[in-house]
């Protein structure tokens, strides 16, 4: 039981927590991960399937999470606790906590390896290492990057410490100061981009690539992964958004700061596309080359723009604070559950927590060399983080999530908390009961379906 609740620690206004939760939002799977599965699942048909996935589960399960947060005053562990005890429901519902809390912190542990990734795209932009390469080079290049685990281990370890000492700083400090820069810069580069990309004779593909909807693209495992894709880019079902809603002020608007967060996240992946995949298609790239797209492709352009290396330099310093943004909202749900359960310091409770992320994350990160054949069922322990995380339990944890807030607690536990006219009111309630669950159901069925034929 937790003795802080009177004094819960609270952002310092409405504009702290759209910052951090803008920030935790923005990150590696608008830059790096949404270009490249749109790649791999075909383009427009993929990016459809996903906007409506934000606005049809995405957004609701956001509102949702923040009034969790906010209500249960805590971790999800202890918010499902406190919220299904005030409206006298099984506590096994709990087990929704327990979940997020685990999905944050496996998300993390490949995370660290692809912030890991920018951090030393970063030091090759700096170092001009990677001037004159050509398309075949930008492979070996990012392929012999991967396969010394000295080098990879130690850019990842990197970002584990930088995680911790952030987070161990606590919310206002760290989190908060240092979100409130950095998604201005990260727009103005990506603007940079996109309007060389312009001049760079694959933006007419780029475009066409993106936005023209070819239905017969349209696989049941992409609608899956489009969908794990809009929890994943929001935060959601891991934690993290629900444990900064337990920082948020009484009387800051949910509805209001929830649209901000999704709409701010949405441009920023759409600009990330129309920045990126010109570079693939004037370079004669395929968009499906996978996780190492954008450490392929971008370099390349950056060599051929004015003031290149300086753009890069930028740019790959955006996208390393966007990662660093977004891992320390994955550690928060387990630190804040560690200092309010086990009686320790925040900073102890950081350091522990790092240590078992350094731990697993350094066995993902062996995927790419000494760990190359261990795999299971063709994928390596790299993927299957990401895919247990995005295909099975942020899905299947949003599902819970809407049954609760939709038919499980008291009613107006939720509408208290939310505080929206009646009118938003009915329309919320009407998404997390009918369209969010059967959404997440129809997709999730279709493609288990596939699964096993
Ligand atoms: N939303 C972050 C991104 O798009 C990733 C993330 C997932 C952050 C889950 C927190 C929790 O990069
Ligand atoms: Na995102």
């Amino acid at each position: 039981m937790t003795t802080n609740e009177p004094s819960r620690t609270q952002w310092l206004g409405r504009w702290g927590f759209v910052m951090a939760a803008t920030g935790s939002a923005v990150g590696l799977g608008n830059i790096w991960k949404f270009p490249y599965m749109t790649g791999e699942y075909g383009g427009g048909a993929f990016v459809l399937v996903y906007l409506a996935c934000i606005l049809s589960v995405g957004v609701p399960v956001m509102m949702s999470e923040i009034a969790f947060g906010r209500r249960g005053r805590g971790s999800p562990v202890d918010a499902f606790r406190r919220l299904v005890t005030e409206s006298g429901r099984s506590p096994l519902w709990s087990v929704l906590g327990w979940m997020a809390m685990l999905c944050g912190f496996m998300i993390l542990c490949f995370y660290v390896v692809v912030a890991g990734w920018s951090f030393s795209y970063l030091w090759k932009m700096l170092s001009g290492s990677l001037a004159g390469s050509s398309v075949d080079d930008m492979a070996a290049i990012f392929g012999a990057n991967n396969a010394n685990p000295w080098n990879l281990g130690g850019w990842s370890t990197l970002v584990t410490v930088l995680t911790m000492v952030i987070v161990g700083k606590g919310v206002q400090g760290g989190i908060e100061r240092s979100t409130s820069w950095m998604m201005p810069g990260m727009v103005v580069m990506l603007v940079i981009m996109i309007i060389y990309g312009m001049f760079s004779g694959g933006f007419a593909d780029a475009l066409t690539f993106l936005f023209a909807f070819n239905a017969s693209e349209l696989s049941s495992e992409g609608m899956l992964a489009a969908m794990g894709h809009a929890f994943f880019t929001l935060s959601l079902a891991s934690g993290a958004i629900l444990t900064y809603g337990s920082y948020l002020p009484k009387h800051a608007s949910i509805g209001r700061t929830t649209l901000t967060v999704a709409v701010a996240d949405t441009l920023v992946a759409l600009m990330a596309g129309l920045a990126i995949f010109p570079a693939i298609f004037a370079n004669g790239m395929q968009p499906d080359s996978g996780p190492g797209l954008i450490f392929m492709s971008l370099p390349l352009a950056f060599q051929a723009m004015p003031f290149g290396q300086l753009f890069g330099i930028l740019f790959f310093i955006m996208l390393a604070m966007a990662a660093l943004t977004s891992s320390i909202s994955m550690v928060e749900a387990t630190v804040s559950w560690l200092t309010d359960n086990a009686g320790i310091s925040r900073r102890g409770a950081s350091w522990s927590t790092g240590i078992v992320l350094w731990v697993i994350s350094t066995l993902a990160m062996l995927s790419f060399n000494i760990g190359s054949d261990w795999t299971l069922l063709g994928m390596h322990f790299f993927d299957w983080l990401d895919y247990l995380t995005s295909r099975l339990m942020m899905p299947l944890g949003g599902l819970g999530m809407v049954l609760l807030a939709g038919f499980v607690l008291n009613k107006h536990v939720m509408r208290d908390e939310l505080g929206l006219s009646p009118r938003v009111y009915a329309l919320w309630l009407f998404m997390v009961r009918y369209v969010s669950p059967l959404g997440i159901l129809v997709i999730f069925i279709n493609a288990l379906g596939v699964a096993s034929v």
